[in-house]
């Protein structure tokens, strides 16, 4: 357990504060021309990834001192003690061991005095033949016609994380088995996956850390609905059916065969779960050999985060920025914009990881923070992005954080087209933080024939203020392994976030409150019955909901 951070009183705090108000008060832009060396002593590298912070508006200085301040909040030790499979998150009582899901050596990992990794390659064994029998189209249905849409209904940690996957590595899926995804509880969403398909050939794959998350359970039934409805009321449902879960034992209640029922533990966090074999759909998509790549990857960043010192650690860096930008520098949100179609999921999944880690108002040990923690993650990728929120990113009154994410190759061969994508993201990291004064907007306005005062005018409109700090990532390609690296590298980071405010990323209680207040909501809706507790505007709703005769 841990005490919060609290920059005015920590050590480094003050000094960290003044060291951010000296830098900042020097124009981001200038700190380049004064130190030509910038670049190299602000970008870093490492497994093939470029982590450029030189743009971030801090010093080389700030981020040494920041590195101390990492390991006064005994992040060694946190680090130490998740990898060991000590019980980091306190509050339920567990490890958090996704990093031994991708474990490319057979080294024991204990959990409660037994090695873990058995069971972890025999549940991948079986994801392996599931997935090869599903992609040879070897898993007949109830007809005996073979499977060939996959379905998978899960939400959270539960569909992010495969739904990210299989779409960013979409060219390589496979052609004989089409997946999908289901989580929203929106009728609209089912039947938007299901209305082309022939449920003879159709398998969901239920996925539910907990097999109770209400939006998956309702889902699942509503497909039994819809297959019962195409294959007859007698029809032999389990042959369409997987379920992954962490209590098999409710999705063998469920009337799911046991040997279809691929099981994790609950030491892994839903968000943390696309490793075990909630990854079985990316596993059907891109192949037994993709997904291996995929947590190769991944043990990559594990080991570097492991070994590398803190003042050349990737997430240990990124988190700093964080911090820095966070709780010196007063900005509480950041944009991701991934300059790759295949990452359009990425802002989406970091979401989920950074905030529902994250998003915490207390330490471990139960005291209040009295500064911020995560700030709220948004984005969309470039360059669309550019052409619908970036106005704002430039010229708007907030300034925010921007994270590049750029991938140095295209997947395959060359195209001219991806030279342009790497250039738009380059030029917006320069265009934020060089701006545009004024002054050279009006002489260009002049020069180009514009009368003075009308250019006087113009001007202000036209004018940049720069400043804008952000961070470039370069990644190799988006395949499996660079994917599973990228993944990787923002759940350290999350955690080392956690670590310097002493909060524990690893549980979500925020998410139970609305949950319990629904069930007492929908009765209200269905029956009219009084909602108890129901405060004046939402039981107003409910009313005037019941006045549209929608219940
Ligand atoms: O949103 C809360 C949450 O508990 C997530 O942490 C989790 O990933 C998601 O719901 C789904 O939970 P489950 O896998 O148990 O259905």
């Amino acid at each position: 357990m841990t005490s919060p951070f609290d920059p005015s009183t920590h050590a480094l705090g003050p000094g960290l504060a003044a060291q951010m108000r000296a830098i900042t008060s020097v124009p981001l832009a200038t700190l380049f021309e004064r130190d030509p060396d910038r670049f190299r002593t602000l970008s870093f590298e490492a497994e093939g990834i470029v982590v450029d912070l030189s743009k971030q508006h801090w010093t080389r200085e700030a981020l040494d001192q920041l590195v101390k301040l990492a390991e006064s909040r005994a992040l060694r030790e946190r680090i130490d003690a998740m990898f060991r499979g000590d019980a980091v998150n306190h509050t339920e009582g567990r490890p958090a061991l996704h990093v031994a899901l991708r474990q490319q050596t057979r080294a024991p990992v204990m959990v409660g005095g037994t090695d873990v990794l058995p069971d972890i390659r025999a549940t991948q064994e079986r994801m392996e033949a599931v997935a090869t029998t599903l992609r040879e189209r070897r898993w007949p249905g109830a007809t005996g016609l073979p499977v060939r849409t996959v379905i998978n209904i899960g939400i959270g940690g539960s569909d992010l994380g495969p739904l990210l996957v299989c779409d960013a590595l979409r060219a390589l899926r496979s052609r004989d088995v089409e997946v999908r995804f289901v989580s929203n509880i929106d009728p609209a969403h089912l039947d938007a996956a299901t209305d082309d398909l022939d449920p003879a050939t159709t398998l969901f794959v239920a996925t539910s850390k907990t097999f109770t998350t209400l939006e998956t359970m309702r889902n699942v039934e509503a497909a039994r609905d819809w297959l019962r409805r195409g294959l007859g009321a007698g029809a032999n449902l389990a042959p369409h059916f997987i379920a992954v879960t962490a209590a098999p034992e409710r999705a063998q209640a469920q009337g799911i065969p046991a040997e279809q029922i691929l099981p994790f533990r609950d030491w892994v966090g839903g968000r943390y779960s696309v490793w075990s074999a909630v990854g079985l759909p990316v596993a059907i998509s891109v192949g037994w050999e993709g997904f291996r790549q995929f947590l190769a990857g991944a043990a990559s960043i594990d080991r570097h985060f492991r070994e590398a010192p803190f003042s050349a650690n990737l997430p240990v860096l990124l988190a700093l920025s964080t911090i820095w930008n966070v709780n010196f520098r007063d900005l509480h949100q950041v944009v991701l914009a991934p300059y790759a179609q295949a990452l359009a999921r990425f802002p989406a999944y970091v979401q989920q990881l950074a905030m529902e880690s994250n998003g915490k108002r207390v330490a471990g040990d139960g005291t209040a923070l009295a500064t911020g923690t995560t700030p709220a993650v948004w984005g969309e990728p470039g360059t669309n992005a550019q052409h619908a929120f970036f106005q704002w990113l430039h010229q708007g009154t907030e300034v925010v954080p921007v994270e590049f994410i750029v991938p140095m190759h295209p997947l395959q061969g060359s195209d001219a087209r991806h030279s342009l994508l790497v250039a738009n993201a380059l030029a917006q990291g320069q265009a934020l933080m060089c701006g545009r004064p004024e002054s050279a907007v009006r002489a260009e306005l002049i020069a180009g024939g514009m009368a003075a005062d009308e250019a006087v005018r113009q001007a202000p409109h036209r004018t940049f203020p720069g400043g804008r700090p952000s961070t470039t990532l370069l990644v190799p390609r988006i395949d499996a392994f660079h994917l599973g690296q990228l993944i990787a590298l923002f759940e350290h980071r999350t955690f080392v976030e956690a670590a310097v405010w002493g909060i524990n990323p690893f549980d979500q209680f925020g998410v139970e409150l609305g949950k319990r207040l629904t069930g007492p909501i929908v009765r209200g809706l269905e029956t009219g019955e009084e909602v108890p507790g129901a405060d004046g505007s939402t039981a107003g709703l409910i009313a005037r909901l019941r006045a549209a005769g929608r219940a």
